[in-house]
């Protein structure tokens, strides 16, 4: 029998937390002991772990004594808090939040895109932000056929990047909303019911949102090329959990459509939907509880000689979140 491992969910309770205990069963992680951790609120819970109930115990700097791997998605105050006693626990920390993405002595891992920096941790390895997460599986195929000088990026982002309080928002407002009810958003700045709000994080000095600068830096960290340029508008959409993302990229020599199609229909990771006799493509309710990010509509800018535009769905908890968190944890092993 191969090595089995310790491990610890710090967040156990939330949106990704949960997922991340359902990919450590799914994809039958070498789990020795499993530790859910949280605020004092959720303990008393007991959460299933192959077929057992696992009580949920208080995260503390105590916590990690004999864990060899953490997982961190309990947001990035906590993980300002308590990463560094884990490391010091002896554990390495996989990091679901903002709080370390850019410091240079971490690396920020998409397994299918830049395994190889895992190894070079000490101590905490991130896992990016979702929206970049999904854009840079269906971009790295084609950036390996012609580097990517330029990238213009539109998200639809679902509630759940926002957590599962928004996510029962989205399911409360609507309800209210199609009731006729009066429904006032507590979780979310704006009405969520059959509308949709630029990115509910803060705007800088330059206009961008955090969302949106999130995705100029750790796009060029993970593909190692600080030359790119990157453009977002990331929007907030009542989806529940599948982020969408309309993607037009320039490169430095024209790839043409049926090159780019080989290559993402090769690539790790990727599922290729693109119909365009049945008019179907990547949607949220195809990507849904799926590990692969989908990608179609390929086609050439008309705007653009070195262009091409395309649009891309995965879902945010899995592949956004706790499945690329626990593939990072499969490359440790
Ligand atoms: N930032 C993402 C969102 C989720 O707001 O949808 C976390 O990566």
């Amino acid at each position: 029998m191969g090595r089995t491992y310790r491990v610890a969910i710090a967040g156990a309770t939330g949106a990704v937390g949960t997922e991340m205990i359902r990919m450590l069963e799914k994809r039958d992680f070498p789990v020795a002991d499993l530790r859910l951790l949280a605020s004092e609120r959720s303990v008393g819970v007991k959460l299933s772990f192959r077929g057992e109930p696992t009580p949920v115990e208080k995260l503390t700097e105590d916590s990690f004594r004999g864990v060899d791997m953490a997982l961190f998605s309990a947001g990035a105050p906590r993980s300002r808090e308590f990463a560094a006693a884990a490391v010091r626990a002896g554990a390495v920390v996989i990091d679901n939040s903002s709080a370390f993405r850019m410091r240079a002595d971490v690396p920020l891992v998409v397994p299918e895109v830049n395994p190889e920096d895992a190894a070079r941790h000490q101590g905490i390895i991130a896992n990016p932000n979702c929206t970049t997460i999904i854009m840079v599986v269906a971009l790295k195929p084609l950036h390996d056929i012609s580097p990517i000088r330029r990238i213009v990026v539109s998200s639809y982002q679902s509630a759940s990047g926002a957590g599962a309080k928004a996510m029962q928002e989205l399911l409360d407002a609507t309800r209210a909303a199609i009731e006729a009810r009066p429904y006032t958003p507590t979780v979310l700045p704006h009405p969520y019911a059959f509308n949709l709000f630029s990115h509910n994080s803060d705007i800088g000095a330059n206009g961008y949102c955090q969302e949106e600068m999130k995705m100029v830096h750790e796009t060029r960290k993970i593909l190692h090329d600080e030359e790119i340029r990157v453009c977002a508008t990331c929007v907030r959409v009542p989806v529940l959990r599948s982020h969408a993302e309309a993607i037009t990229i320039e490169q430095e020599r024209k790839v043409r459509v049926d090159e780019a199609l080989a290559a993402l229909a090769a690539a790790p990771g990727v599922r290729v939907v693109d119909d365009r006799a049945g008019n179907t493509f990547p949607m949220p309710i195809l990507s849904n509880e799926q590990d692969d990010v989908l990608v179609g509509r390929i086609r050439d800018d008309l705007s653009c000689d070195r262009g091409l535009a395309l649009f891309v769905c995965g879902d945010q908890l899995l592949k956004g979140a706790a499945l690329n968190a626990v593939q990072i944890a499969e490359l440790l092993c």
